[in-house]
């Protein structure tokens, strides 16, 4: 379990984080929505250790820190290196060496991060160079990347972000093939793409105005988030309120 705990975080005079809390259960899946601009990938970077937060605290309740997992907005791929250096790269940079963060030869780290590309169906291409790659390929190649270091906390930033409708369905089915079952690791999965977040998560936390304004079950959306939040959520699903009926 992570305890996330007041977190805040502004800009040069802009507060885009204010007092942000909750509990992340090990082995949830949860969903992250909200406006764009909001705030949300500033979270998982504070989230991930790749940011620090102005204020706030984010414990755990085990004795030691925790291994993240990050699949960035846009893929962020090392667009000069081959898929299998990319897919490496977590468990060869980093400067301290512990329990959690054992230390790989690169002969090693290569052997994991092709074990993990067979994972993603993307072992054929592992000599390629990531800027080579399809957007689907390199979400894939940004899932194994998330993957290799058997994290216990997971971060999404939008992953089918800009890909048609076939090859964001790929990414998802994807993601539960893989990252679901791993029932010990907590995923936290940012998503625009409301349709298909919805049915693939425990729970729904609503980032507005820097705050977490909703943090209830997905069937509960309806009688428990505030009425913005459910009014953002249907510009982008159709909850079934107001079906259009289309006449011939
Ligand atoms: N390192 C930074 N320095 C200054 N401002 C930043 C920095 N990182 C983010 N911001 C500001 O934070 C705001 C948005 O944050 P963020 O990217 O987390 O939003 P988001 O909710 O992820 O949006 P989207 O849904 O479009 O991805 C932006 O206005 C951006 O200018
Ligand atoms: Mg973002």
């Amino acid at each position: 379990m992570l305890k996330v705990n007041g977190i805040s975080k502004s800009f040069s005079d802009k507060t885009l984080l204010s007092d942000v809390s909750f509990v992340l259960p090990r082995g949830e899946i949860i969903g992250l929505v909200g406006p764009s601009g909001g705030g949300k990938s500033v979270l998982l970077k504070i989230l991930g250790g790749v940011m620090k937060a102005d204020q706030g605290s984010i414990k755990t309740d085990t004795p030691h820190n925790y291994r993240v997992g990050f699949l960035f907005q846009e893929g962020a791929l090392f667009d000069s290196m081959s898929v299998l250096e990319n897919v490496a790269f977590p468990l060869l940079d980093c400067d301290h060496y512990d329990d959690l963060h054992p230390k790989f030869s690169q002969q090693e780290a290569y052997e994991k991060a092709y074990q993990t590309l067979k994972k993603v169906g993307l072992a054929r291409a592992y000599k390629k160079h990531a800027g080579q790659l399809s957007g689907g390929m390199r979400r894939r190649v940004g899932i194994a990347r998330a993957l290799v270091n058997e994290p216990e906390l997971v971060l999404l930033d939008d992953p089918t972000g800009g890909l048609d409708p076939v090859a964001a369905s790929v990414i998802i089915d994807l993601i539960k093939k893989t990252l679901y079952k791993l029932t010990q690791t907590t995923v936290v999965f940012v998503s625009h793409d409301i349709r298909r977040l919805l049915p693939n998560v425990h729970r729904v936390l609503g980032l507005f105005d820097g705050r977490i304004q909703c943090n209830c079950l997905p069937q509960e959306l309806l009688t428990k988030a505030p009425q913005h939040v459910i009014d953002f959520l249907a510009t982008r699903y159709d909850f079934g309120i107001n079906k259009t009926v289309i006449k011939n």
